[in-house]
C-alpha cells in the first residue's frame, strides 16, 4: 500500500543525507531518482489484503494466539507432540522453524546444532536425516517424561499434522537474532552462506505450497532476514509473508546485553541498528510486500500497531509469555501474539 506521505519524507531523507554527504545537486537527485526507480521496479506487492486476513485472523474478529516453536514450554519445541498439545490447549496457531538436514530434507529445528534440544550433540550441517531422527527431543525437556521418545518430524510430516487440525502455521526462516553475521549494507545484509540457505527454503516452501494449495490460506513466511522475504514472493509471490524485527539486535542479545565486548564494535553496531531499524520501517517492508511484521513484544504500543496499520500491514508481537500480558495484547492493543505457554506463565526462550 502507497502511503503518499511516507513516500516524501523517505526520498527527502534519503535526498537531504546523499546531498551532506556528496555536496553534489546532480549526484543526489540521480542517486535519489536511482532508488526511486529501483524500489518502482523491484518491489513486490502485498497479496490482497482478504487473503492475508484469513491467514492472520482465521477468527474474524478475533487476535490470533501462536505458539512459539509450537510451544515449547508445553512440550519438547518444533516437534508433533507440540503441535497437538498447541491445538488441544487452544492456540489459533504454531510458529514452525524451518531447517535442513545436511542430506538436504526440511525438517524442524531452531538451533544450528542439536545440543541444546536433544540428546544428541554436533552441527547439524553435518548430520544426515537417518542420523537426526535417532535423536531423543524430549531428553532435555522438563517435561521429558511425559513426551519421551519425540522424534525430529520433517517439514512435511509437521505441516500436515497442522492442515489437519486446522492450525494457522508461521513458518519461521532462518535469521536467529542471536547468531547475526556483522552486516555492511542494508540490503546486502549477511553472508553469501544465508544467500544459499534462503534459496533453498524458498525452493522447499513452494514446493510445499505446490502440494498443499490450503496454506495459501493458512500459513505466513516469516524471517528475520529481508532476503529470504523476497526471495519467497520472487520463487512464489502469492505466498503471504512477514519480517520479524528487533530492534538494537545487532548490538545487543534477546536479555539486553551488548553482544560485541569491544566499545568501537559495539558502537558501530549500533549505528548499523539504527540504519536497519529504519530501513525496516521504511523501505524493506515495502521492498518485499509483507503483509505482518513480528516485533519483539516490547516495542508494541497503540501508536505503533497504528503505524503498521495505515500500511495494510498487521503487527505481530512476541514473545508473550504471561497473562497480564496476553490481556494487554488481547482486550487492549488487539494485536496477535506469540507465546511460548498456552498454559501458564513462563521465561521467554530467546
Ligand atoms: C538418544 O535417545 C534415543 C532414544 O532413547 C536413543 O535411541 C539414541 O541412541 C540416543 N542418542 C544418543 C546420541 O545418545
Ligand atoms: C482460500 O479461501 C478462499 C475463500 O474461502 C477460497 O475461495 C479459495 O479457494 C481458498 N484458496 C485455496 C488455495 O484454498
Amino acid at each position: 500500500m502507497l502511503q503518499l506521505g511516507d513516500e516524501v519524507s523517505l526520498y527527502s531523507l534519503v535526498f537531504v543525507v546523499i546531498l551532506l554527504g556528496t555536496r553534489s545537486p546532480v549526484w543526489t537527485t540521480a542517486l535519489t531518482a536511482s532508488l526511486y526507480l529501483f524500489l518502482a521496479m523491484f518491489r513486490f506487492p502485498q497479496v490482497p489484503a482478504g487473503r492475508a486476513r484469513r491467514v492472520l485472523h482465521p477468527v474474524p474478529g478475533k487476535v490470533s494466539v501462536v505458539a512459539h516453536r509450537g510451544g515449547g514450554h508445553d512440550a519438547p519445541e518444533n516437534t508433533i507432540a507440540a503441535i497437538r498439545e498447541a491445538s488441544k490447549n487452544g492456540a489459533t496457531g504454531v510458529e514452525l522453524d524451518l531447517e535442513f538436514s545436511s542430506d538436504g530434507v526440511p525438517i524442524l529445528m531452531h538451533d544450528d546444532t542439536v545440543d541444546r534440544t536433544t540428546n544428541g550433540s554436533g552441527p547439524l550441517s553435518q548430520m544426515r536425516f537417518a542420523e537426526l531422527r535417532k535423536l531423543d527431543l524430549a531428553a532435555k525437556h522438563r517435561l521429558r517424561d511425559k513426551f519421551a521418545g519425540e522424534r525430529i518430524p520433517t517439514l512435511e510430516e509437521a505441516v500436515e499434522e497442522c492442515l489437519k487440525l486446522q492450525l494457522t502455521i508461521y513458518f519461521d526462516v532462518k535469521g536467529h537474532p542471536d547468531e547475526v553475521q556483522p552486516k555492511i549494507f542494508l540490503i546486502d545484509l549477511h553472508s553469501g552462506k544465508t544467500f544459499n540457505e534462503a534459496e533453498e527454503a524458498a525452493a522447499a516452501l513452494r514446493d510445499l505450497y505446490k502440494k498443499h494449495p490450503g496454506l495459501y490460506n493458512s500459513s505466513i513466511v516469516c524471517s528475520f532476514e529481508p532476503k529470504v522475504i523476497y526471495r519467497m514472493r520472487q520463487s512464489d509471490p502469492e505466498v503471504v509473508t512477514a519480517l520479524t524485527h528487533r530492534p538494537w539486535s545487532l548490538s545487543r542479545l534477546g536479555d539486553g546485553a551488548p553482544r560485541f565486548p569491544a566499545a568501537w564494535r559495539h558502537q558501530w553496531m549500533t549505528l548499523m541498528d539504527v540504519l536497519l531499524d529504519w530501513a525496516h520501517h521504511h523501505l524493506l517492508w515495502r521492498l518485499c510486500g509483507v503483509s505482518a511484521f513480528l516485533i519483539q513484544k516490547n516495542f508494541v504500543s497503540p501508536d505503533y500497531a497504528q503505524y503498521w496499520a495505515q500500511r495494510g500491514v498487521e503487527v505481530v508481537a512476541w514473545t508473550v509469555n504471561t497473562r497480564v500480558e496476553k490481556e494487554y495484547y488481547q482486550e487492549l492493543l488487539h494485536v496477535n501474539y506469540i507465546t511460548d505457554s498456552l498454559v501458564e506463565d513462563c521465561e521467554p526462550h530467546y
